[in-house]
């Protein structure tokens, strides 16, 4: 349970919001690359309750401004994307990537001065992970970018895809940090034939152990497969909004909530693999094929559809929760906790512990910022753990520590 005033300082984050202010000074994903075409349509990105215009200019470059013309508010989303700037298709003011308004066919040419004296809000960018990044903080340098592991592997190992789903950003972000609910709410997708990810049906009230680290934390989930062994779950949670889950299989998985609004989430799902390409086994990636389907948006499979197309005859047949793909069972349950989920009325038990400690983290984290201007953990190692999260199988009495150090590969 917490206090109103700690549930809004963590989920508000438009405006003047102190949880906004801190978040914005993390690079923030924004559109995919792929989305961006140079001389292509301009995309619309909103995040933190702004609405900003994506775009790739001729020479490849990309531009990322405040949405709105400076002339009479016209959406630049609708510009002419042409000759290294976009054109308002209103009166064809010309604004190039650095935001300097270079042509302004409107005003007579002895006005020459005119347009020199206006700006548009732009903000640096930064491609990596397939990805185009932007920093909106309020410092004049944005920071150095993460060391993430997914953004330093050739452009056909990783893949992101995002959905857009209707709550809040900590929503997103909580419900990747719950392991016991993958032996409840996914079960229908575990057992035998799904390796380690399949481990999780033997025990739905994990033990959690988690250790602090310069990043943020690490939580291990530990369950008991037999009296003999424990089967080891751990997901690395790195500030402010990235967790690295065990995915069961050699690819490996970031999944980031950003805040769209306070009412809205973006959330990333970026599927790596250290070694080869990404290959599209639908066997071992049973969960990922119908997502690409809608690699911008994929929660829209399931929005509008009446209780997010749960199928009660799919349920009366065997299947634990009628909703055919295991990541859209997430979007249900999170989207159905409503736009904020009202933390204050909750009831929080001991397999609620990373959720716990995460919150008590940003709140820490959030206040700091506002006293000093300290961003936790922002240091280019700092979005690299030395694992990706990791689900291993240990001898009931061993410690998880060294099994898991064995695997550490990011260094
Ligand atoms: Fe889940």
């Amino acid at each position: 349970m917490l206090s109103r005033e700690d549930d809004e300082l963590l989920t508000r984050v438009e405006e003047s919001a102190p949880m906004g202010a801190y978040l914005r000074e993390y690079w923030t994903p924004a559109v995919r690359s792929a989305r961006l075409v140079a001389d292509g349509a301009p995309v619309r990105v909103r995040l933190f309750g702004e609405d900003f215009v994506a775009f790739r200019a001729t020479d490849g470059r990309v531009g990322f401004l405040d949405e709105m013309c400076p002339h009479r508010r016209v959406s630049l989303a609708l510009a002419r994307n042409e000759d290294c700037a976009l054109r308002c298709i209103y009166h064809g003011w010309k604004i190039d990537v650095s935001g300097s308004v270079v042509e302004v066919p409107s005003e007579p040419p002895e006005r020459t001065d005119f347009a020199e004296k206006i700006r548009v809000r732009h903000f640096p960018t930064h491609e990596a992970g397939g990805i185009v990044w932007v920093y909106l903080g309020a410092r004049d340098q944005a920071p150095p970018f993460p060391r993430f592991p997914f953004s330093e592997v050739p452009a056909d190992h990783v893949r992101p895809l995002v959905a857009e789903t209707r709550c809040n950003w900590l929503q997103a972000v909580e419900g990747t940090l719950d392991s016991s609910h993958v032996s409840i709410l996914h079960k229908s997708w575990l057992g035998a034939g799904r390796g380690e990810l399949g481990q999780a049906a033997y025990d739905s009230a994990p033990r959690y152990e988690f250790d602090h680290q310069d990043y943020g934390i690490r939580f291990a989930a530990i369950r008991h497969t037999d009296s003999a062994t424990s089967h080891v779950r751990v997901t690395e949670f790195v500030m402010p909004w990235t967790a690295y889950i065990p995915t069961g299989d050699e690819d490996r998985i970031a999944i980031i909530g950003t805040p769209v609004d306070d009412v809205t989430s973006r959330q990333w799902f970026i599927r790596w693999n250290d070694d080869h390409p990404l290959t599209e086994d639908t066997d071992t990636h049973f969960w990922y094929d119908e997502l690409t389907t809608a690699p911008d948006d994929f929660s829209a499979l399931v929005r509008g559809k009446e209780m997010w197309g749960q199928d009660r005859k799919l349920m009366a047949e065997g299947h634990f929760t009628g909703i055919t793909n295991l990541i859209l069972e997430d979007v249900a349950i999170q989207e159905s906790q409503g736009p904020i989920v009202d933390r204050s009325q909750e009831k929080l038990g001991s397999s609620d512990i990373a959720v716990i400690r995460t919150r008590r983290l940003l709140l820490d984290a959030v206040r700091a910022h506002g006293k000093t201007g300290e961003v936790f953990g922002q240091a280019p190692e700092a979005g690299r753990p030395g694992t990706a999260g990791a689900a291993f199988s240990i001898s009931a009495s061993d410690d998880w520590r060294p099994a898991l150090s064995a695997q550490a590969r990011y260094v």
